[in-house]
């Protein structure tokens, strides 16, 4: 362990990776935190949705895409993809131990359990990750007195993908999905796309209701893990290197729409 670890170098670059192109509003999010740091994305654009895929598939997703990062000499493995959290400690052959795996759950449980302005919570995701409980029970077993109202919302992802993102056609779908919100104080956008939409949501809520920045909480996580670890970088040697298993001109437009400018993917 003491030599593995030993190894390991801050020059080195982090590792971030989503089912598609979610992920990237995660990515945006540590570029900017982290302005030193060379980060190596993977989207597997090949596998997406993830989360309308069985646990065995997801597992062996997971594993492929941690095999890659690791192969292009990542130091650490950003899960930024909520789906993908869900079976993270059930994958049997990673080369990451879970102290170098920092996923989008457990920051975001942690913050929420133990502050104490909001007492009624609402958490939308995709059918995996709230049917996984991770989040929901998580945080009931953290906090007692929270009001957790909990929904897959799976239509919002197809919608922000295709670039629906127009109040018009986002609101008779709040509709359906944001029944028995209206008392909520705050949303927990659990899923790496919907950051797109956070002010249609609030919106749509009047205002009366704030939604999370979760990129910004994990991109803090991952600063002090790194900062704990002593591999926090103090130059950026290399430009950032942008993979997705399935290159297609659709997907090379939204990347632009979540990144806000036109990168190069391999
Ligand atoms: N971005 C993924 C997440 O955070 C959802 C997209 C998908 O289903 O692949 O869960």
């Amino acid at each position: 362990w003491v030599l593995n670890n030993k190894s390991i170098k801050a020059s080195q670059p982090i590792g971030v990776f989503d089912s598609g192109l979610g992920g990237l509003t995660i990515l945006k999010a540590l570029q900017k935190k982290l302005p030193n740091e060379q980060f190596v994305y993977y989207g597997d654009t090949a596998h997406l949705p993830y989360g309308d895929k069985s646990e065995e598939a997801l597992i062996s997703y997971v594993q492929a895409i941690a095999h890659f990062l690791k192969s292009k000499d990542c130091k650490i493995l950003v899960v930024a993809c909520n789906s993908a959290t869900t079976v993270i400690n059930k994958a049997p052959d990673l080369p990451y131990t879970s102290e170098d795996i920092i996923e989008v759950i457990s920051p975001i449980v942690n913050l929420i359990a133990t502050q104490q302005k909001y007492t009624n919570i609402g958490i939308i995701g995709t059918r995996k990750t709230i049917s996984s409980g991770m989040f929901n029970e998580a945080l009931a077993l953290q906090n007692g007195n929270l009001q957790i109202t909990a929904r897959a919302t799976p239509l919002l992802v197809p919608l922000i993908e295709d670039g629906f993102l127009e109040e018009n056609v986002l609101f008779p779908v709040f509709d359906r999905y944001f029944k028995g919100f209206q008392n909520c104080q705050l949303l927990i956008p659990a899923c790496t796309h919907y950051p797109i939409i956070y002010q249609q949501i609030e919106s749509y809520f009047d205002n009366r209701l704030k939604v999370l920045h979760t990129p910004k909480i994990i991109a803090e996580s991952v600063e002090a893990v790194l900062e704990q670890k002593g591999l926090l970088s103090t130059t950026k040697n290399k430009e950032d290197d942008y993979h997705l298993s399935d290159v297609t001109d659709e997907f090379l437009r939204e990347a632009e729409l979540f990144l806000g400018k036109k990168v190069h993917f391999n």
